[in-house]
């Protein structure tokens, strides 16, 4: 196996590969046989992280030099998202203006191009606006905003500026992940000043904003954004938490390859309250469980053990959150 990988010879690999898993299944290792053959079968491309692609032209940077974008091919798809169902309309709404632009514009129509996606954590901001550069076949922009922000006056309004303009000229999907981190509310006064200009120079930027793709403002503190900063954007999609359906159909997916001794309904109904990707965390960690113990499925103990884990970790991040241990005593920015 390990010479037909040297080689190249995939058919080889496979075979081989086929072998162990069918010898896997024999020894009763039936739920390590599913996870063997779903990564087989998962396509090469396949992976959680987009494929960091390089750009024609040098990505901007701040004055001491971090890039101020990442650049990458999306590997998502709006299909792979679970997503409520209106949410799924306005996406597919937008994908279908951009797509048929053209004819939006011989109407002296534009394009939705501008959108806010809030939500709490874990809700699929991030990975949705990588599927909406999926569904259209263009490059996703992920900016830095950590980087963006600079505690020099006057920088963090130069790297915003920097920004747009890469991407004012081709088709991207830029994202402003943490987008709130721009207008993070500071106790110094003359910080103050310079936020607000940040978020006044990002806005004429955002309105100014021609460019033939998309821009996606992603945030999970709705409440810091202010009316002005609403009311410049052509969509304000919500992602909530999942509901009971919209954990089935996570849970489904998840459990596609993998056997599972409890029904999803039930699954789905332990997971209630958690954000998709606790709830993602959640599932993966009950399969650990049980690929560890042998196990020939999942079962209510595995998936028990796993909420566990989970609940003690939010109530850490919880607790952390509540009493953070910053240079001051204060709150940490970060
Ligand atoms: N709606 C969803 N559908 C499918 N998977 C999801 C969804 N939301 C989250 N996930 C899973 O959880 C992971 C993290 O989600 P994502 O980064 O998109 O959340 P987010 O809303 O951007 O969170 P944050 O506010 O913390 O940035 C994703 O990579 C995906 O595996
Ligand atoms: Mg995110």
């Amino acid at each position: 196996m390990f010479a037909s990988y040297q080689q190249g010879d995939d058919a080889g690999f496979r075979e081989v590969a086929s072998e162990v898993i069918v010898s896997e299944r024999q020894k009763h290792h039936g739920l390590l046989a599913d996870e063997l053959q779903r990564i087989l079968d998962a396509p090469p491309t396949g992976g959680e992280r987009p494929k960091q692609i390089s750009s024609l032209r040098p990505l901007p940077t701040s004055r001491d030099d971090a890039p101020l974008i990442e650049t990458f091919t999306a590997q998502r798809q709006l299909d792979g998202q679970t997503l409520r169902a209106d949410v799924r309309t306005t996406l597919d709404q937008i994908v279908e203006e951009q797509r048929r632009g053209d004819v939006l514009r011989a109407h002296g129509l534009q394009p939705s191009r501008k959108l806010l996606f809030v939500g709490p954590p874990g809700t699929g901001k991030t990975s949705t606006a990588e599927a909406v550069a999926g569904e259209l076949g263009v490059p996703f922009a992920r900016v830095q905003v950590p980087a963006v922000v600079s505690s020099l006056l006057g920088e963090t309004a130069r790297n915003v500026s920097a920004v747009f303009d890469f991407c004012r000229r081709e088709h991207w999907v830029l994202l402003f992940d943490e987008f709130d981190a721009l207008g993070k509310e500071r106790a110094d006064e003359a910080e103050h000043g310079e936020l607000k200009r940040v978020v006044t120079v990002f806005l004429q930027l955002l309105d100014e904003f021609s460019g033939p793709g998309i821009v996606i403002a992603a945030t999970n503190h709705p409440l810091m954004l202010d009316e002005a900063v609403w009311r410049r954007f052509d969509e304000v999609v919500g992602f909530p938490l999942p509901n009971q359906k919209e954990l089935e159909k996570l849970v489904r997916r998840l459990f596609k390859r993998v056997r599972l001794s409890v029904s999803v309904v039930d699954v789905a109904r332990r997971l209630k309250g958690m954000s998709h990707a606790e709830a993602e965390m959640t599932v993966r960690t009950a399969m650990k469980l049980s690929v560890l113990r042998d196990g020939d499925a999942v079962t209510t103990a595995d998936l028990d053990a796993a909420v566990r884990r989970q609940e003690t970790r939010r109530a850490t991040i919880h607790n952390s959150l509540a009493s953070p241990i910053g240079p001051r005593g204060s709150k940490t920015s970060r």
